[in-house]
């Protein structure tokens, strides 16, 4: 007789009124209960000891670490529970050798199929609504909120404080103060992160995002740009520096003063001219070049402190229109082609000299 014929005449007078491989076995279903259920206590307790996130440094951090726990807890056992049977029922069932007879047939399960649909439904709608919950909570408004304009560009951010009437290349917030952050771009889409803060909000072109934090712990966090937006990404990371309200306010007046010296505002000569590496640092330029003289690292674009024989016109052209000449290696429209109406024609000039003075 062959495998075939044995299997077509087994067929044939039916199936038997017992499955022979789980024969004997008291059970089946509560014994791969139990170890799926202790298999599941074991990973809550792994992923529970597992330290997910940095130092909390908002008001609001506790909160999202909470949900974020409570999503572990859910999630957990129903993988843990759903693996544990499987790899479970594969091994204690598997067929003997030259078996190639049929279990019984099935024609489903009512009362198993009503539990796993109604209890993954009743999770995950529950999970929805505090989620939902927690996120209206962080987005409230809130009393005496600064707000703070953030803007991305490749491959930088940018800060403004409207109604302090300063703009930054750092982040610095006061600390307890609730801020709200209008999230911008200029160019692509990129992510404004501050990982301490657990809050992120993508910059989107054409639209302003919010999001509201309130920073409780002074210290230096870093600024992460979280999508990826260019060859620069990155490099796109800054700080935010929280400070007591104080020092918050002695910022404010040193930035301001520096805004209206740089402006032309009053003093000589000298106090009139802006500062190119001020300038070369504000507006992004470190986060791209490499550039001893300034500290700056980065590699998107090409060394401006190895330029050999290079002269001023070559240099304020490079900056106003930089894909009229790309240094061989290097991709054109990388760098940003709006600096020529960004800077002033001072603000040229002084990078220009600045640059050509930083050489090695
Ligand atoms: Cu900007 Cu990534």
């Amino acid at each position: 007789m062959t495998e075939r014929d044995r299997v077509q005449s087994s067929e044939a007078k039916g199936p038997p009124e017992t499955d022979p491989r789980i024969e004997g076995e008291k059970h089946p279903v509560a014994r791969m209960i139990g170890i799926g259920l202790l298999a599941s206590l074991v990973g809550i307790a792994i992923t529970l000891w597992i330290d997910w996130f940095p130092e909390n440094a908002a008001g609001s951090a506790g909160k999202i670490d909470t949900l974020y726990d409570v999503l572990l807890i859910c999630s957990v056992p129903v993988f843990v529970l759903v693996m544990t049977i499987a790899i479970y029922s594969v091994v204690r069932f598997r067929a003997k050798p030259g078996d190639m007879g049929d279990g019984p047939p099935i024609h489903g399960n009512t009362r198993l199929e009503i539990i796993w649909v109604t209890i993954p439904f009743i999770m995950v709608t529950a999970l929805a609504i505090y989620g939902w919950i927690t996120l209206d909570d962080l987005e409230a408004k809130q009393k005496n909120e600064m707000v703070v304009k953030v803007t991305g560009q490749q491959f930088t951010w940018t800060f403004e404080y409207p109604s302090e009437k300063v703009a930054s290349p750092e982040l610095v917030l006061p600390v307890d103060r609730p801020i709200e952050f209008r999230v911008q771009t200029k160019d692509v889409i990129h992510s404004f992160w501050v990982p301490q803060f657990r809050l992120k909000s993508d910059a989107v072109p054409g639209l302003t995002t919010t999001i509201r934090v309130t920073p409780d712990k002074p210290g230096r966090y870093e600024v992460v740009c979280a999508e990826l937006c260019g060859i620069g990404h990155s490099t796109m990371r800054q700080f935010v520096r929280v400070l007591p309200q104080s020092e918050f306010d002695s910022w404010v007046s040193k930035e301001r003063e520096a805004a209206g010296g740089g402006a032309g505002g009053g003093g000589g000569e000298q106090a009139a001219a802006p500062d190119g590496e001020a300038l070369f640092t504000s507006n992004g330029c470190v986060n791209c070049h490499t550039l001893k003289a300034a500290g700056a690292t980065a590699e998107v674009g090409p060394d401006l402190g190895k330029l050999e024989d290079v002269e001023a016109k070559f240099l304020r052209t490079s900056i106003v229109d930089p894909n009229a000449d790309v240094t061989k290696g290097y991709e054109p429209d990388i760098m940003p082609q709006d600096f020529g109406t960004k800077l002033s024609k001072e603000e040229i000039d002084a990078l220009v000299k600045y640059l050509l003075e930083s050489q090695e």
